[in-house]
C-alpha cells in the first residue's frame, strides 16, 4: 500500500500488539515504541522498535525523529500505551497517559505525510464515561481526558487533513491473559449475563475499530469516542441488577 508508516505507542503488548499486527498484515511499515524491545524482532525487518520511558517524556522530538530516521514519515498513529509502574499511580497515569500523549501528538504533527488518509486512534476506555474500583481515580481522569483530546485535536489537525478518534473499550481477554480468563469460567459467565452481546471483550473487538478508523473507509469521521463494549453502556443498572438476582 503507499503511504507512510503506522507508529503504535505500547505496540508491543496487549491491544497495541494486536492492531500493529493489522498494519503488518496490510503490507505498512511500523514502528513500536514502548521502555523494552521484544525479544522476537529482528533487526532490519518489520516492525521496528523504538525504546522510550514515557514516564520521564518532557521533550517528545528525539522520539520522534528516530521514529521518522528509522521508517519514514507517518500515516496512522496509535496510543495503546497505559502506565505499568511501580510508584505514584495519580502522577503515572496522568505522565504516561495523558501528558505523554500530547507530547508526541504535537511533535507528530509535522511528520505526517502531506496527502492521503491519515489519522490517529487513542486508546480511550468505558471508565471515561464511568466509575468503578478496578481501576485507580488517575486512570478515569486521563481516560476522561484523552477522549477530550481526541476532541479537541479532531479540530485542530482535522484542518491538515489528520482525523483524531478514540475507542473505549470495556475490559478484554488479550493474548498475555488468555489463559487467566480460560480458568475463570465463575467470571467469564457473568460477563454472559451481563453483557448484551452474552460474553467477554477481546482485543480483537478494540482492533478491529481501530483498523476501520485508520482506514480511508473511516475517511469522513472525525473527533468521535466509539464504545466498544458489547452493549453494556446502553443498559440501566437497575436492568442489570434485577437480572443479575433473578428478580
Ligand atoms: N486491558 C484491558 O482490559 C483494557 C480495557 C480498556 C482499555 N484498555 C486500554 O487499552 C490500552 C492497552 O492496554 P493493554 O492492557 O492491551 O496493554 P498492556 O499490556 O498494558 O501494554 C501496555 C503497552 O504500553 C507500554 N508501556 C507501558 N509503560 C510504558 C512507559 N512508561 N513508556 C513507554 N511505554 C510503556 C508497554 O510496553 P513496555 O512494558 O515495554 O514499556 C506495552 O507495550 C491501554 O491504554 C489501556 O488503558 C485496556
Amino acid at each position: 500500500m503507499s503511504g507512510g508508516q503506522a507508529v503504535v505507542i505500547g505496540g508491543t503488548k496487549g491491544l497495541g500488539r494486536e492492531i500493529a499486527g493489522r498494519f503488518l498484515a496490510r503490507g505498512q511499515k511500523v514502528t513500536l515504541v514502548s521502555r523494552s524491545r521484544p525479544n522476537h524482532l529482528v533487526d532490519g525487518t518489520q516492525p521496528v522498535h523504538v525504546a522510550a520511558d514515557l514516564e520521564s517524556l518532557t521533550d517528545a522530538r528525539d522520539i520522534v525523529s528516530e521514529v521518522v530516521e528509522a521508517n519514514g514519515p507517518v500515516q496512522y498513529l496509535i496510543f495503546s500505551q497505559r502506565y505499568r509502574g511501580g510508584g505514584d499511580p495519580w502522577a503515572g497515569e496522568l505522565q504516561v497517559g495523558l501528558n505523554a500523549t500530547r507530547l508526541l501528538v504535537e511533535a507528530f504533527t509535522n511528520r505526517f505525510i502531506s496527502e492521503g488518509d491519515r489519522a490517529i486512534g487513542i486508546v480511550s476506555s468505558v471508565y471515561a464515561d464511568f466509575v468503578g474500583g478496578s481501576q485507580p481515580v488517575g486512570y478515569h481522569l486521563v481516560k476522561a481526558g484523552l477522549n477530550q483530546l481526541a476532541r479537541y485535536y479532531a479540530w485542530e489537525l482535522g484542518r491538515q487533513g489528520i482525523r483524531v478518534n478514540a475507542v473505549m473499550p470495556l475490559s478484554y481477554v488479550k493474548n498475555e491473559s488468555r489463559p487467566f480468563y480460560a480458568a475463570q469460567t465463575e467470571l467469564t459467565d457473568l460477563y454472559k449475563r451481563f453483557v448484551p452481546l452474552g460474553r467477554m471483550g477481546d482485543s480483537v473487538d478494540a482492533a478491529n475499530l481501530l483498523d476501520f478508523l485508520c482506514s480511508e473507509k473511516a475517511g469522513f469521521i472525525n473527533g468521535q469516542c466509539i464504545f466498544v463494549d458489547g452493549g453494556v453502556s446502553v443498559v440501566w443498572q437497575e436492568e442489570v441488577a434485577k437480572s443479575l438476582t433473578g428478580l
